[in-house]
């Protein structure tokens, strides 16, 4: 499994698909890519803000792939013309053998219509033997320790920037409770609300154990 950061929330990941997790790119001032040069075989999505719906109707009508989302927001997409499959917290669906299970994520949601959109989750992907988490926007909560026991997490990508989401200190904490083999900061320093010191959060995690990783947009790491 490839896990590429674009930068905030955003990930491709290259299993037997390319999946899109989050795709941010326009208004994404940490992302160069262009919403027009990814082809990905599907998009998968943690709920319906802005910053993590993104590019994905426009991406989802050019290349025909399916968009995989949380039910009220999966509806509201497929009223836009997008291909769609709807899932719920503690759901799971394959993709092309990957694996992916939608766990919670303590989080608001809404559709960008303004209408209601769900929960807001976080997924599990599973292919060939390694685990990655993605958190999503979430709080802090104790039932990651549950999250870490049902699952062998190799990576774990959790946000830090504070504001939307738990800070560096809270994402350290949620590290212990996850016990991966890496951890990768997400959800800093795109925008002034979220500004964060990401060598902060990895100097509390290496204090515990865990090993940490930075990603600069567009770097990429194989597990
Ligand atoms: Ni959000
Ligand atoms: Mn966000």
């Amino acid at each position: 499994m490839k896990i590429k950061f674009l930068g905030h929330a955003a990930v491709m990941l290259t299993t037997d698909s390319e999946i899109l997790i989050d795709p941010f790119m326009t208004n994404n001032p940490l992302c160069d890519l262009s919403p027009s040069s990814v082809e990905p075989d599907a998009i998968i999505l943690t709920h319906g803000h802005g910053d993590h719906i993104g590019d994905t109707i426009e991406i989802a009508r050019r290349t025909g792939c399916a968009v995989y989302a949380m039910a009220e927001l999966s509806r509201y997409l497929n009223s836009q013309g997008v291909k769609t499959h709807g899932f719920n917290s503690g759901g799971s669906f394959v993709i092309n053998n990957s694996k992916i299970k939608v766990v919670q994520a303590i989080h608001s949601s809404s559709c960008p219509d303004g209408s209601y959109g769900g929960l807001a989750c976080g997924f599990i992907v599973e292919y060939k033997e390694k685990t990655f988490y993605h958190a999503g926007d979430t709080d802090l909560f104790t039932d990651m320790k549950l999250i870490g026991e049902n699952h062998s997490i190799d990576v774990a990508m959790l946000p830090i920037g504070g504001n939307y989401t738990m800070d560096a200190s809270d994402a350290a904490k949620a590290a212990r409770l996850l016990s991966p083999g890496l951890c990768i900061p997400m959800h800093y320093n795109t925008f002034p609300l979220v500004k964060c010191d990401p060598d902060v959060f990895c100097s509390l995690i290496n204090a515990s154990g865990v090993e940490c990783k930075i990603l600069a947009p567009g770097e990429s790491i194989i597990i």
